[in-house]
């Protein structure tokens, strides 16, 4: 790999987990500006504000309440009442459900982490939401987050998918597990947001070459499309996006039957380019205090981004 995917990625993504870089980088006033770009603010508010604005452009949005990792139960229970506080704001933001509302949710944010009964409390957390946004008209998708905890997420998704089909769930190309995970989902009908992976992850379990993880995004892609589930397209990178289109036009599926989804803030003329063309696009709006894990994935993900950050605290 280059000297970003072999040097700086690792040093950023170490970096994110000092508690003193943390404390450090919410001192520095000029952090905002660099957090706008990702993040349009941190109250519901904010957050609904710029979901108007996407709404308004003929795009759908997924709205994520920040937060993850977190080993107190009570944190847990706060991260649901957001929830349950975003989805009836969404559900008036469209007069009838049309699938262009959905929120998206962190099983680590809802106490997959505790350490008794984590796996049941964070089952619970999430069908307590799920249970409201179907009575809303707005879907759920669960993130995935790292490695150790795919098993558990799987789990607790199929169990969700018992009684509301339609929650959906992320899959990283990034991992060599993948493509089963792809072709089990896509075979149950499944809506499976396939993105690259944003985890630093071990060569045992991960494809470590930006190639191999692009050659994995398709094969996983592929299965996708041809399969009975609702495949969402979550990419910024133009060949895949290519990708996306011939695959669909292959296997014969009209326009919304699968979507385009990318960042809030990341390719924004691309987005509005493909809803212009006829495509279903989604953006993905995350807002809260708790920024900092989420900022420093974007960053580690690509040295541009890493230079707007250099240039801002410049400037
Ligand atoms: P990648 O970063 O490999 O970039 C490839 C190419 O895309 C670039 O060479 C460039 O051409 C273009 N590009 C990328 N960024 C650009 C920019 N800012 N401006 C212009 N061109 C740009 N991850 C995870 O682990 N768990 C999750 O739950 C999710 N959820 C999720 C939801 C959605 C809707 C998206 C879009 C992404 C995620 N991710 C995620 C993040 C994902 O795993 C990944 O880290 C980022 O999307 C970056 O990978 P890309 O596929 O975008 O391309």
């Amino acid at each position: 790999g280059t000297v970003f995917d072999t040097v700086l990625r690792p040093a950023i993504v170490a970096a994110s987990r000092s508690e003193r870089v943390k404390v450090a980088s919410e001192r520095w006033p000029v952090t905002e500006r660099v957090v706008r770009r990702f993040v349009p603010g941190e109250s519901l508010a904010e957050a609904m504000a710029a979901v108007g604005a996407e709404l308004a452009d003929g795009l759908a949005v997924t709205v994520d309440f920040l937060g993850e990792d977190t080993l107190d139960e009570s944190q847990a229970d706060a991260t649901v009442s957001a929830y349950l506080a975003l989805l009836e704001s969404l559900s008036t933001a469209r007069s009838t459900p049309d699938g262009s509302v959905e929120v998206s949710m962190k099983l680590t944010a809802l106490g997959l982490g505790l350490p008794e009964h984590g796996a049941k409390i964070a089952e619970e957390n999430a069908r307590t939401i799920v249970e409201a946004a179907d009575g809303l008209g707005v879907l759920v998708t669960v993130d995935a987050e790292n490695h150790t905890t795919v098993d558990r997420r799987l789990a607790i998704v199929r169990s969700l998918r018992d009684d509301f089909p339609d929650t959906g769930t992320v899959l990283q190309a990034c991992l060599r597990r993948t493509e089963d995970d792809c072709a089990e989902f896509a075979a149950s009908g499944a809506r499976i947001r396939l993105c690259k992976g944003a985890y630093a992850e071990p060569a045992a379990v991960a494809f470590t070459e930006r190639r191999q993880v692009d050659d994995n995004y398709l094969r996983c892609l592929r299965t996708l499309m041809r399969g009975r589930g609702y495949p969402m397209v979550a990419t910024h990178d133009p060949t895949m996006i290519d990708a996306a289109t011939i695959l669909a036009d292959e296997f014969g599926r009209a326009p919304g039957t699968w979507e385009h989804q990318m960042l809030y803030g990341i390719r924004v003329d691309e987005q509005r380019r493909l809803a212009a063309a006829g495509a279903r696009v989604r953006v993905y709006i995350p807002y809260g205090e708790q920024w900092y894990g989420y900022l420093v994935r974007r960053l580690a993900e690509r040295p541009a981004n890493l230079g707007f950050f250099l240039r801002a605290l410049a400037g």
